[in-house]
């Protein structure tokens, strides 16, 4: 008899867990991962049915305007997981561990990821980096927190990877990357992003670990996949990465109804009586006496 599979149905959902994503990946089932930084997007991805929303600090590029992730603030990242956390009810809730907020010494690292569970509603956290990160993976995942690894390419590490490029593509970074995720693991990892490393390479690592390896542009090899939301929307133009696939193009509707709105108040076509509320004929005419009119 087959086992039936996890992935919740609308009728019957219940909340998912770091070990409802260890089960998946035991019974072979993809797991569903995308971003969220606001209530309305947070609500329309949990009810889809996705297994876990990230709160990526992307939001620094694809929400605030930056050019990378890199000013994004622990008070930024509270403030929008906050808002995910009240718009979700069954995803599991990642927040993202900002630059600077973990690198500095393991206290500084426990602390800020216990604020991501106290005080924003997250489920677990998310950092970047491989084997020099595993004493803060510890400490955190020793104070009760789940912490997904990052590895591959690490946007917070633009300036010193030298761009955005795909990463781990010689023997050496290779064979670095699968150390760094075996390390992450006995750290005590519950799941690793792997972004923008060669597809067998993704897939080696997927099945060396007992952890679920969620996957962008990392090929199909991984146990699951995430997107960042404004790139499956289209709703980033400044650039869509290579990996990513465009579901649709919401810039361009967003923009068609911005336009039409400009015109239907520029014809005085909005808004109509419907969307206006009138005092009762007796009451108007007893304020224009009152009034003189
Ligand atoms: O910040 C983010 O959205 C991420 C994903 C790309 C995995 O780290």
């Amino acid at each position: 008899m087959s086992a039936s599979p996890i992935s919740p149905t609308k009728e019957s959902r219940k909340p998912v867990t770091t070990r409802t994503l260890a089960l998946k990946k035991q019974r072979g089932e993809p797991i569903t991962m995308l971003t969220a930084y606001d209530y309305p997007t947070a609500m329309a991805v949990d009810r889809a049915g996705i297994d876990s929303i990230l709160v990526g600090d992307s939001l620094g590029m694809v929400v605030l305007g930056y050019e990378n992730t890199l000013p994004v603030t622990m008070e930024d990242m509270l403030h929008h997981c906050k808002a995910v956390a009240r718009g979700a009810s069954t995803a599991l809730l990642i927040g993202d561990m900002p630059f600077m907020s973990f690198q500095v010494s393991i206290e500084q690292a426990v602390r800020n990821a216990g604020r991501f569970l106290q005080e924003a509603g997250m489920h677990a956290v998310k950092l970047e980096g491989g084997s020099e990160r595993a004493g803060a993976v510890a400490a955190i995942t020793g104070a009760g927190i789940p912490v997904m690894g990052h590895l591959g390419l690490t946007p917070q590490s633009v300036n010193a990877l030298g761009g955005f490029a795909a990463q781990a593509k010689t023997v050496e970074s290779a064979k670095k990357l699968v150390d760094d995720a075996l390390i992450l693991q006995d750290a005590g990892a519950f799941s690793l992003v792997l972004e923008a490393i060669p597809a067998q390479l993704a897939e080696l690592v997927s099945k060396k670990l007992e952890i679920p390896t969620i996957g962008i542009g990392a090929g199909l090899g991984c146990d699951g996949q995430v997107l960042v939301t404004h790139d499956l929307l289209g709703l980033f133009d400044r650039f869509t990465p290579k990996f990513a696939r465009q579901y649709t193009q919401l810039h361009e509707i967003i923009g068609e109804a911005f336009t039409s709105f400009r015109d239907d108040v520029e014809a005085r076509a909005f808004p109509e009586d419907s969307h206006s509320v009138f005092m009762k004929p007796e009451v108007w005419d007893e304020l224009l006496d009152a009034l003189g009119e």
